[in-house]
């Protein structure tokens, strides 16, 4: 689908995005890219890392892509670190980097829960803490009248509760706070502004082939208000829209992309 924003909104950017190389993560380091922005990603597997730096690029889109575990700070430090090196500047900071699966509470290790916390949640904090210094005003590569900008994906299974989703939902329970507390905080001090875009079922992720189950499709129109799945697309044009000029005036609010599904019910 043709974008409905100018092609140079980002014209300038710099854009880092973990889990940018698959799903959701990909399209925003498409959409970034083919909107202005360069756009370097992070991710574990070096694999699907080259082959989306190889498709950015073969889109024109300047683009470079490093091996890294959000886990570890090091590699948090070392990825924010590379990209100024290539880039000369960090402008915005995409956290789509998540674990998920299906597992009932009482089946979940402590170790199966810390897991997806230390992705999700402490992993957002770790990036987000790493790359202040290039995003606050007049950090380096940066002049002294504005600062940048970060966005975290997160989720709607929290706001009721979610069965065998009991990890995920504690993670992005705190993904939102976190949002929430640096928009405050660096928002105040630094103009740097955080916000966080929640997808509801988005077609083709892996978190939809994971997570969903086959009813999603059949039984939808009973409870879902637009009748249809999300496309990554949505979310990636949410994304433009809270990263570009367009949302300056938008900090600590966490956008929900879903069609209105997470507050609907069944009809009867
Ligand atoms: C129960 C499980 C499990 C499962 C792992 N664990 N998979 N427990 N059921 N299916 C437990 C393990 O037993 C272990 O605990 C602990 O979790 C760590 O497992 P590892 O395999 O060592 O972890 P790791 O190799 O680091 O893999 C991380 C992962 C994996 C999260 C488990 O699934 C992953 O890397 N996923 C990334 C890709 C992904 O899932 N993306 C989708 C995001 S979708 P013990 O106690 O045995 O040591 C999404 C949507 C959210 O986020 C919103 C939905 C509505």
């Amino acid at each position: 689908m043709e974008s409905p924003f100018k092609a140079d909104i980002l014209s300038g950017k710099v854009a880092l995005l973990t889990g940018g190389g698959s799903g959701i993560g990909f399209e925003m380091s498409t959409q970034f890219g083919k909107h202005g922005a360069s756009v370097a990603i992070m991710g574990r597997r070096k694999q699907i890392i080259d082959s989306a730096v190889s498709t950015l690029q073969s889109l024109g889109i300047s683009a470079v892509g490093f091996e890294g575990d959000v886990r570890k700070q090091e590699d948090a430090k070392r990825v924010v670190e590379s990209t100024i090196k290539h880039f000369g500047r960090l402008d915005i900071l995409v956290n789509a980097a998540a674990g998920n699966f299906l597992v009932s509470a009482e089946d979940l290790s402590p170790n199966g829960f810390r897991t997806v916390m230390d992705i999700d949640s402490v992993g957002t904090f770790t990036m987000c803490h790493e790359a202040l210094k290039y995003l606050k005003k007049g950090g380096p590569g940066r002049d002294s009248s504005s600062g940048g900008t970060i966005l975290n994906i997160s989720a709607t299974l929290h706001y009721t509760a979610s069965w065998y989703q009991i990890h995920v939902s504690a993670a992005k329970a705190a993904v939102d706070s976190i949002t929430r507390n640096l928009a405050l905080e660096w928002g105040t001090d630094y103009d740097i502004r955080v916000n966080g875009i929640a997808p509801g079922p988005i077609s083709d992720t892996t978190g939809m082939s994971k997570l969903a189950p086959d009813e999603i499709n059949s039984k939808a129109k009973d409870y879902m208000p637009l009748y249809k799945l999300g496309e990554k697309w949505d979310i990636a044009m949410a994304g433009l829209y809270l990263a570009s000029d367009a949302g300056k005036y938008i900090n600590g609010t966490t956008l929900v992309v879903d069609g209105g599904l997470w507050l609907s019910r069944p009809r009867h």
